[in-house]
């Protein structure tokens, strides 16, 4: 397939919004692309886009780690636009007093009611416009060469200087409860940086389905479905056109969470996918028995996997094996780019001895869910958080895998789950992450002693993985996590909020 040219780049300048900003954009047609605040410059090196955003963080301007945005991009001629501390950004790189900070300032989140004054951004807006806020640092003036173009009782809230090409809002224009219909960000593609429609998940549906049917040319063809995002949306794609050509599995590894196996399929039946279960838990657990380190282990999966999955080609007479890998997740194996290779995922490098086809390996994350979204697969699909081919085996850390270890943290990964999803803020967590210790912690229980392993909980927020944020789960919400885990036999509870890097996202 054709390589792909963005035309918006979107600067992640830490926001937990920054995905919804791609998501956005590539529902009104348009193919962006999110960089970290270092790969910017050799980025526009060797490309020009037409626009870039600089989203929302975490950071007020005035913190000594705050994002540092490259100035090439200010002296290239084409739009900027600030989302939130975008905007503060904007502010304070003209004039350092122009924005009030976090302790001094009127904090603003949630909906507020803005009234829009003129500006490009802002066009085709009625005068009074509800919209999603969350910021403690505030823009108390604007910047020489700006106009004010939306305000709300204390707070400028969206801001022009046309003929310098920047462009900048308080609040959160790519969020569902800002109800502007994404006219903001639709001003800003079009009208503003003049991009042309270049996307559209039909065509890439399309495109992808061409290109298996020509290269698989009526032979068997087999896709593992593990029911994440990627490979059941592939699955999803090519289920209508291989028809009976296409085996899809799933391989029961004996490490899958509660009730994990009959969801998956259930999942997919519903989205015309219909799976095999291959039941492997055995083979699994008995190569894997007893192994406590971490890559030991990632190594033997590997190998057992392999070894199904070969078994599977045969018996099937599979001539293709399709793959949902995407490139970020080549990066992270060391398998492209100059990326050290941190762990060893068990899907990549594998060697089935047939032809592999991974049709998304150009694609972003936000794109394989708006597809899965446009085929119509279930919204436990599109949406669903990542989780470990591994799975359960690198839940379990320091300590021997055994069916017992990996049954206890399987509850506990549960409770959590449960209890996360019924909160407000669960679509704002990438991924939880629940392991069990190897080492004891004593408690005290029913008047006496225990001497049990704990668990940690660990809940991130991330754009791609490559770097991730500690999610600070609300107090009230943690003490119902503690006091549902330690009814369940365990003493303690720990939470994990360090970012990757230093940590990585699993504990090993
Ligand atoms: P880390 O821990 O490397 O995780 O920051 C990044 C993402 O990759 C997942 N992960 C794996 N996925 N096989 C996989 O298929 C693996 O061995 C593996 N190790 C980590 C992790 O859950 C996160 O989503």
């Amino acid at each position: 397939m054709e390589d792909r040219k963005e035309q918006i780049i979107i600067l992640d300048l830490g926001s937990q919004y920054t995905q919804i900003i791609a998501r956005e954009i590539l529902r009104a047609g348009v193919k962006s692309k999110i960089l970290k605040t270092n790969e910017i410059e050799k980025y526009l090196e060797e490309d020009k886009p037409k626009g870039i955003i600089l989203s929302g963080g975490a950071s007020s301007v005035y913190d000594g780690d705050a994002p540092f945005v490259s100035e090439n991009i200010f002296s290239i001629g084409i739009p900027v636009l600030g989302i939130c501390f975008g905007m503060q950004y904007l502010a304070y790189r003209e004039n350092k007093n122009l924005v009030t900070g976090v302790n001094k300032s009127q904090k603003e989140y949630g909906p507020i009611e803005i009234e829009i004054m003129g500006g490009k951004l802002m066009h085709g807006l009625d005068k009074k416009l509800k919209v999603w806020a969350s910021h403690g640092d505030i823009v108390n003036n604007i910047p020489d060469g700006f106009v004010i173009t939306a305000k709300s009782q204390n707070v400028i809230e969206a801001m022009e200087n046309e003929k310098g090409k920047l462009y900048a809002v308080q609040f959160h224009p790519e969020v569902i409860e800002t109800e502007d219909d994404n006219t903001i960000l639709r001003n800003f593609v079009f009208n503003i940086c003049n991009c042309v429609k270049d996307w559209e998940a039909k065509n890439t549906i399309e495109e992808i389905r061409k290109e298996v049917l020509e290269k698989t040319k009526g032979e068997m063809v087999a896709i593992g479905v593990s029911g994440g995002v990627d490979s059941t949306t592939l699955a999803g794609v090519l289920a209508p056109v291989l028809k009976e050509k296409l085996f899809s599995f799933f391989i029961d590894t004996g490490a899958m969470r509660m009730n994990e196996v009959e969801e998956v399929k259930e999942m997919c039946q519903k989205s015309g996918i219909n799976l095999y279960i291959v039941d492997a838990h055995k083979e699994f657990l008995d190569n894997l028995k007893n192994e406590t380190d971490a890559e030991e282990k990632r190594a033997l999966f590997k190998e057992t996997y392999q070894s199904i999955y070969k078994k599977i080609i045969e018996n099937n007479n599979i001539k293709y094996i399709l793959q949902g890998t995407l490139a970020t997740d080549l990066i992270e194996s060391g398998h492209k780019g100059n990326a050290q290779k941190i762990k060893s995922h068990h899907n990549v490098g594998l060697d089935f001895e047939i032809k592999e086809i991974s049709p998304f390996a150009h694609l972003f994350k936000h794109e394989v869910r708006e597809i899965a979204r446009s085929i119509g697969l279930e919204k436990e699909i599109s949406e669903r958080k990542p989780f470990p081919g591994p799975g359960l085996y690198v839940r379990v850390v320091g300590m021997p895998v055994t069916e017992e270890n990996i049954e206890k943290i399987r509850i506990a990964d549960d409770i959590v789950n449960k209890i996360l999803k019924k909160e407000d803020f669960y679509g704002e967590i990438s991924q939880i992450v629940v392991a069990i210790l190897g080492i004891k912690t004593v408690g005290v229980q029913g008047d006496s002693r225990s001497y049990n392993h704990p668990i940690v909980v660990r809940c991130v927020s991330t754009t791609d993985f490559m770097t991730v944020k500690g999610f600070e789960i609300p107090s009230e919400v943690k003490k119902k996590i503690i006091s549902e885990i330690t009814r369940h036999g365990f003493n303690r509870v720990f939470f994990d909020e360090t970012p990757k890097p230093p940590a990585t996202t699993e504990l090993e």
